[in-house]
This record gives C-alpha cells, structure tokens and sequence, in this order.
C-alpha cells in the first residue's frame, strides 16, 4: 500500500514538475522555498523589480531582444534562446529556479561574461554538505528497525544528491553571473572584481546563504539550513556588516577612518548605486555631523556621465575595493565618541533620477551595514 502510494505520489510530483519546478520543491523544502520566493534571484526579472524594469525600458533594444536573460531569467528557455519578454508563469515565480542553481555543473569563462553550463538533469542535483563530499549521488533509502515499526529515510525520495562538485564547495556556481557583465565596450557595469581565491575563509556562499535556523527539509529534520533568501542589500544587512572592519586613526589634521573589505568582491560596485559613511562626534552635549562620504561609480562615455550600456571609462571612483582610507578635518578631543555609520542605497539620487524612480522612496532608503563608537 505504501510503495503504490509512494510510487503515485511520485508520478504526480513528476507531471506538475513539468509545470513548475520549483513549486514542488516546496513540499519537501518548505522554509527553503519561502526564503527563496521573497529572494532577489526570484524577483530578477523585469516584472518584479522596478529598478530592473526602468533599466531595461531605457536600454537601447536591437534585434538579439532581452540579452538579460542569461543571468536575469535563465529558467525561461523561450526568453533565454530568443530575447523575448513575456509576462509568464516562469518569469514571475523561477527566473533562476532552484533547479536552475543545483544543476549547474560548470561555469565557463567568457570575454563579455562567463557561461552557466547545465548537467540537463532533471532530478539529480548538487549541494555542499562536507561531511558528504566524498560520498557520490546519495539516492532513497529506507531502513526498518523495531520489526518495521520504526522507518528511518536516508537521501530523497524524489531526487538524487550529488555531493562532489567542487563549485558549490568554494563558491565557482555563483559565477556564472557573478564574475563579470561587460557592456559593448568590454567595460564591466555591473559588480566588480568578483573572484574566487581558495585563501579566504569565507566564500559567496557562507557569507551570502549562512546557515540560519529552521530545517533544510521535512523529512529528516535539520537545526539549520543555508538561507536561500540572499543575505545582502535586500535581506539580512545588518548581518553583513561584520565583514567590514573600521580603522579609526588620528593624525595631524584630524582623524582618518579606514573601510576594510573583508569580502572577494569590490563593494558597491554595481551601477548607480551609493555607499554612503556617516560620521557624528558626540562632545558634551554636542552633536557634530560631519560631510557623509560616498562611494559610488560615475560611469561615462568619452568623459562625460553615461548609463551603462554606453559607458566606456569611469569619471569618478570612491568604491571600496581591498579598503579605502577616509580623511577628515576635525580634531577628536579627549572623551569625544565618534559614531561611524555605513549603509547603502539600491540607487543614488541622480541615478533615481535617470530612471525615473524618483518618486519610489523604496530604492533611495539608507539601509544600514554596520554601526560602530569609538570612545577617546
Ligand atoms: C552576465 C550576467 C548578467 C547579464 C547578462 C545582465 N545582468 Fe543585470 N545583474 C547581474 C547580476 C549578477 C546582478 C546582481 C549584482 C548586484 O546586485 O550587484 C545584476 C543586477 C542588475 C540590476 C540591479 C538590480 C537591483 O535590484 O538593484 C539591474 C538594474 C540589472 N542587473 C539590469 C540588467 C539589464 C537591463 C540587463 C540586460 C540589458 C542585464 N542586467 C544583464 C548579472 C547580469
Ligand atoms: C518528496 C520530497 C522531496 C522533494 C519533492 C524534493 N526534495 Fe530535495 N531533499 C529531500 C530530502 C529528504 C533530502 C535530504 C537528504 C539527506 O539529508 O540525506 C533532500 C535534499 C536536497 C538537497 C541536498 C541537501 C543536503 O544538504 O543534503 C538539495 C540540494 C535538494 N534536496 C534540492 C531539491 C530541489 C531543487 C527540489 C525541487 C526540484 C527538491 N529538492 C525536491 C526531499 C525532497
Ligand atoms: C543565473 C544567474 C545567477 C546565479 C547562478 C547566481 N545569481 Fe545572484 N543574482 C543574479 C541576478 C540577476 C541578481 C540581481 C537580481 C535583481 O535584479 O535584483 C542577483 C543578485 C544577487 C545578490 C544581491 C541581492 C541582495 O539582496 O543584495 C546577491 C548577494 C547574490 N545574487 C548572491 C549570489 C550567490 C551567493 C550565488 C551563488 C550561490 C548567486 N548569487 C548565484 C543572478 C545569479
Ligand atoms: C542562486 C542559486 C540557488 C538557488 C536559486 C537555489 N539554491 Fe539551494 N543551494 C544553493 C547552494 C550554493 C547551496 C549550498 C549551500 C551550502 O554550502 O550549505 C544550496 C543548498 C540547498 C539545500 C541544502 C541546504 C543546506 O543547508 O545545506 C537545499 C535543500 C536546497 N538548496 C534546496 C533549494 C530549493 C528547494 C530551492 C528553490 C526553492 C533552491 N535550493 C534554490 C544554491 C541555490
Ligand atoms: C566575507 C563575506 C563576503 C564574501 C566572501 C562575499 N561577499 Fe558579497 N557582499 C558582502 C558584503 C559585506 C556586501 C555589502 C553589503 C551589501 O551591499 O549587501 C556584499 C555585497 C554583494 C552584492 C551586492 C553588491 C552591490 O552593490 O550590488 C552581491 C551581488 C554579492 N555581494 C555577491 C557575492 C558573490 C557572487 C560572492 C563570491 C564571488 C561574494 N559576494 C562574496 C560580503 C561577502
């Protein structure tokens, strides 16, 4: 009775994969799902984020149609071979659907950007779990114990896990998107120096998808599970901020702040998007604001300000890369606090401006990284 219902249950789960896959994925992976949904990999498309609609709109469009597709709705066959943009069931729910992400058993290297390639599988996926990497495509089992009384399941009913692929051990299955988007000029608009070095410690994955509570599925249950909602600008920033460090320093004419990034990646770096380090000296009574520095990349053509697709230099670069040294004319005194606060913007103003979203006080809010005093 049990194998016919399994086997039914089987055979139902696999015609409405056909429909959406990821959906299905739900039933088992119900947290995982939810994170995901509210994801900014789920809202990549142009239907469900503003900013990626206004750049779209105001990008020049030639026969290729909507080249964003690779990395924006590769889940979207119809869009991804012909550049077209549609309202559907894939674009509004899986642009990078989770079967997207577990299949991908290589990225290649490419001038204008890298490629994703697919295992084409469709119930076989790989995952990092290094208690089990040497371990090769774990399938269902089942084992009775207390004379079938008690049914312990080992691996999946429905899939097949294959815990040897090495870019989801060192982050290499983020960048098929994440390495590089160069515009026609061969000039990269989108985040910058993307690397992946066996050196660090932390990799895309630790620092973007850490371990929160809540189990990984439901029927062994879990303490944890890797956060699929994307810790970043969007979720979880104030998490981030511990992978940057302040340096604080006196000197001759005031004090310098160094911004230390401890991430493989420039921060800030995508475009018309704005760093922003506040800086208040608390004395006495008195609150000092002091001028706001801002990172953030100007692009331009030929030296003058240009959207991204036009660019081919920069006017203008306060990004921090490694780490960035800030300079400031006020002497701190004895018993001042001086409280450094760095946030972020999806868009500066002047970029709300260019596409129109001046109105969509959403895209200029501060969102806050990190706060921290010092006491002299
Ligand atoms: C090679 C892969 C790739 C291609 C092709 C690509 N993008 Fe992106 N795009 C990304 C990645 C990765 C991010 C996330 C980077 C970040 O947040 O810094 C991103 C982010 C964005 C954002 C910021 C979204 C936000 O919520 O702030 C916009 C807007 C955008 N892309 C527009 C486009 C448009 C329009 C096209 C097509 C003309 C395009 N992209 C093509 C990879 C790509
Ligand atoms: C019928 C239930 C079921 C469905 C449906 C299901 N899974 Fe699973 N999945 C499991 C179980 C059970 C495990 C745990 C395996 C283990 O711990 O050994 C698992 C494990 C995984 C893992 C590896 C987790 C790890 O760290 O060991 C990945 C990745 C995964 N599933 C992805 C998916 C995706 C993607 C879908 C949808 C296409 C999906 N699963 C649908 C039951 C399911
Ligand atoms: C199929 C392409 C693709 C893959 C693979 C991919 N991403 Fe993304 N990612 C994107 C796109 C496109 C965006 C921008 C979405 C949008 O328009 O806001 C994005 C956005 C992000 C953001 C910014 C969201 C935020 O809230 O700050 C982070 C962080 C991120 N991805 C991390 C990762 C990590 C970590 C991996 C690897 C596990 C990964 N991505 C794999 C395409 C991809
Ligand atoms: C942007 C790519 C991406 C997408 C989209 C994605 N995953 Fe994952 N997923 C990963 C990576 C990378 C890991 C490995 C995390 C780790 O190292 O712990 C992972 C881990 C998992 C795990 C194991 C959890 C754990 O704690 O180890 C499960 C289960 C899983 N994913 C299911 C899903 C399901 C279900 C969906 C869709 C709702 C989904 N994934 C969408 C990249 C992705
Ligand atoms: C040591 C932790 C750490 C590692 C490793 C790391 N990041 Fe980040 N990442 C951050 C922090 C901190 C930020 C800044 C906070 C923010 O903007 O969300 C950030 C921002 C981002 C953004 C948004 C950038 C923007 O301005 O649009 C994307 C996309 C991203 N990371 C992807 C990746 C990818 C892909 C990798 C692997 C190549 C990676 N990160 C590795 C910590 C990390």
């Amino acid at each position: 009775m049990q194998k016919t219902l399994l086997l039914f249950l089987t055979f139902t789960i696999s015609l409405f994969a056909i429909a959406n896959e990821s959906k299905i994925c739900q039933k088992c992976h119900p947290i995982i799902y939810n994170e995901y949904y509210d994801s900014s990999h789920r809202k990549a498309y142009i239907y469900n984020n503003s900013i990626h609609k206004a750049f779209w709109d105001k990008h020049p469009k030639d026969e290729k149609g909507y080249t964003c597709a690779k990395c924006h709705s590769p889940s979207d066959l119809k869009s991804l071979k012909h550049g077209i943009v549609q309202e559907n069931y894939t674009q509004l729910n899986e642009p990078i659907s989770c079967v997207f992400c577990h299949t991908i058993k290589d990225v290649n290297e490419g001038e204008m950007s890298n490629t994703n390639i697919s295992s084409g599988e469709k119930k076989e996926f790989f995952t990092a779990e290094l208690s089990k990497k040497g371990q090769k495509k774990a399938a269902f089992e089942t084992q009775s114990s207390w004379f079938g009384l008690v049914k312990t399941s080992k691996s999946s009913p429905y899939h097949k896990i294959d815990y040897s692929n090495e870019n989801y051990y060192n982050g290499n299955v983020c960048m098929g998107c994440h390495s590089h988007t160069n515009n026609e000029h061969g000039f990269d608009t989108a985040m910058l120096d993307a690397m992946i070095d066996k050196n660090y410690k932390n990799t895309c994955v630790t620092c973007h998808m850490p371990q929160v509570l809540g189990t990984k599925v439901t029927i062994n249950e879990t303490k944890t599970h890797a956060y699929h909602g994307i810790a970043g600008i969007y979720h979880m920033n104030k998490e981030m901020g511990k992978y940057i460090d302040f340096e604080v320093n006196k000197n001759k004419t005031g004090f310098s702040v160094k911004v230390i990034n401890k991430s493989n990646h420039a921060l800030f770096g995508q475009a018309l998007r704005e760093g922003k380090l506040r800086a208040k000296i608390l004395r006495g009574k008195q609150e000092i604001d002091l001028e706001p520095f801002v990172f953030t990349r100007i692009l331009a053509k030929d030296g003058k300000e240009a959207m991204p697709w036009a660019a081919n230099g920069t006017i203008k670069d306060t990004l921090v890369y490694a780490k960035k040294e800030i300079n400031y004319k006020h002497k701190l005194l004895k018993e001042d606090t001086l409280i450094l606060t760095l946030g972020v913007q999806l868009l500066s103003k002047k970029g709300a401006l260019a596409l129109d979203l001046q109105d969509n006080k959403e895209v200029t809010r501060f969102r806050t990284l990190k706060v921290q005093k010092f006491n002299f």
